[in-house]
């Protein structure tokens, strides 16, 4: 163990306090002492240790009172109670008002060690216990997941891109991340505190799309009897995503193209020239260098945007990444389910290291989802997986949450239905407990 901790020793004997400090001074820790309870409170909000030896009875605050405002700082702070001979029950007081563990006077200098060594074991492990959970809370919002070194070399280039406010192009299959890394580029920009804003090019209808991204004025077309402000405004100081940014209509480039060589823009039926501060970030399914060379994109707009392309690897050619992957959306998805699966057997994750993975991430988040729904015990065997994997014929198809909630809601109403609506029974077959069931039926209102 490490052996530098401040250690905070109150005593208001002076002699008693002289021996505390030497003990924990001569094993290399960082010691500051108190003579009263008052000072012992003051260092406590002024200091951060990582244990407090301290005396029971003292003048007006005792080692109570330093008990009670420790655990007020930090509730697992270690606290070793000094008490006097005989006085075991306010010595079982002191324990059960948080204390950690107390000696009694007067006692041997190696056993008040042996305590206080433990206490501080206890302590660390705490600490680190926080610290993981810290860092799996940002995982679960930003962070993306892949050891191997092509993920490695994104997370590099993402870091390096995303404060030089340059449009960015991300290039990637479906399913590869493209969504998240945008969201990631913002997210680490001087941009951050303002909007970022999602469109996907290949979804509107062209005429459309114009008054989506530079918004209209009133009594511009039929139906619009209002003034409506179009994405390029709103997220002016913010980042526009421009997603399939390939399906974008051949009509509607020269348009977004204008925009960006000046940034300004007219709202549809407007006749002031608007302006809009905002970075583009925009994605591809398909290599957009060959769609110019085949005539299919223009290529000024593609030099335009392509100033940083990003290519997020299909999940295939990094199989290195998969387990990781994997466990992360175990641990996704069987909180999200309330359920207590928390593997995955090492024949069914040398599976899923196989497949070839053509829905990439997505897919393999949507397998780990559903196994998670169909697994009884607390691994995803093969069994769990869906037949459509098993049979190794996986439909591709883009599957949202919204998906996933239905596949819930089916598995629900196939398990009522079998048990004849016996709810405790049917909690065991989904392999959840009666009180989740119920909670879900409520919810879904079966
Ligand atoms: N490296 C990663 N770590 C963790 N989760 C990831 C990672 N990459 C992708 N995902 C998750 O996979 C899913 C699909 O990612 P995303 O929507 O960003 O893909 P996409 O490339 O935009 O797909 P499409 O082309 O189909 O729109 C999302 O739920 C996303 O959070
Ligand atoms: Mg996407």
């Amino acid at each position: 163990m490490s052996k530098n901790f401040p250690i905070l020793v109150v005593d208001d004997d002076d002699r008693m306090r002289e021996l505390l400090v030497e003990i924990f001074s001569d094993q290399g820790h960082q010691v500051i002492a108190a003579s009263d309870g008052d000072t012992a409170i003051r260092a406590i909000l002024e200091n951060k240790f990582s244990l407090i030896v301290t005396d029971l009875k003292m003048p007006k605050q005792d080692g109570m009172a330093i008990v009670r405002q420790a655990k007020a700082v930090d509730a697992e702070l270690p606290i070793i109670m000094i008490t006097g001979h005989g006085s075991v029950n306010s010595a079982i007081e002191a324990m059960k008002q948080g204390a950690y563990d107390y000696i009694e006077k007067p006692f041997d200098p190696e056993q008040l060690k042996l305590v206080a060594n433990r206490a501080l074991r206890y302590y660390q492990l705490i600490r680190k216990n926080r610290m993981m959970n810290s860092t799996l809370n940002d995982l679960r919002s930003h962070e993306l997941i892949g050891g191997g070194s092509a993920m490695q070399k994104v997370k590099r280039l993402v870091a390096k891109i995303a404060p030089l406010d340059v449009s960015v192009m991300i290039q990637g299959e479906t399913g590869t991340g493209k969504e998240l890394v945008a969201r990631l580029v913002h997210r680490n920009s001087r941009r951050a505190g303002n909007l970022f804003l999602p469109i996907n090019c290949g979804a509107i209808a062209v005429n459309l799309l114009e008054s989506e991204l530079f918004g209209h004025e009133q009594g511009a077309f039929t139906g619009a009897d209002q003034q409506k402000k179009g994405l390029v405004e709103l997220a002016s100081a913010g980042t526009l995503f421009l997603d399939e940014l390939n399906s974008m209509p051949a009509a509607f480039q020269a348009k977004i193209l204008r925009f960006l060589q000046d940034r300004s823009f007219f709202r549809v039926g407007g006749g002031k020239e608007l302006r809009s501060d905002v970075r583009i970030v925009a994605a591809t399914n398909v290599n957009l260098a060959e769609e110019v060379a085949a005539g299919r994109f223009r290529d000024d707009l593609y030099f335009r945007l392509s100033v940083m392309v990003l290519r997020l690897p299909p999940l295939r050619e990094r199989p290195e990444d998969i387990p990781e992957l994997a466990c992360y959306f175990l641990r996704k998805y069987s909180s999200l389910y309330e359920k207590k699966v928390d593997r995955i057997d090492p024949y069914t994750l040398n599976q899923l290291v196989d497949h070839p993975w053509p829905g990439n991430i997505r897919e393999l988040e949507n397998v780990i989802s559903s196994s998670v729904i169909m697994t009884t015990g607390t691994a995803i065997t093969s069994a769990s997986l869906p037949d459509d994997f098993r049979r190794g014929n996986l439909v591709t198809a883009v599957e949202d949450s919204m998906k996933l909630s239905d596949m819930e809601q089916t598995m629900m109403r196939k398990a009522l239905q079998r048990s004849a609506g016996n709810k405790a029974r049917a909690a065991r077959m989904l392999g959840i407990d009666t009180s989740t069931l119920w909670r879900k039926i409520k919810r879904y209102g079966l």
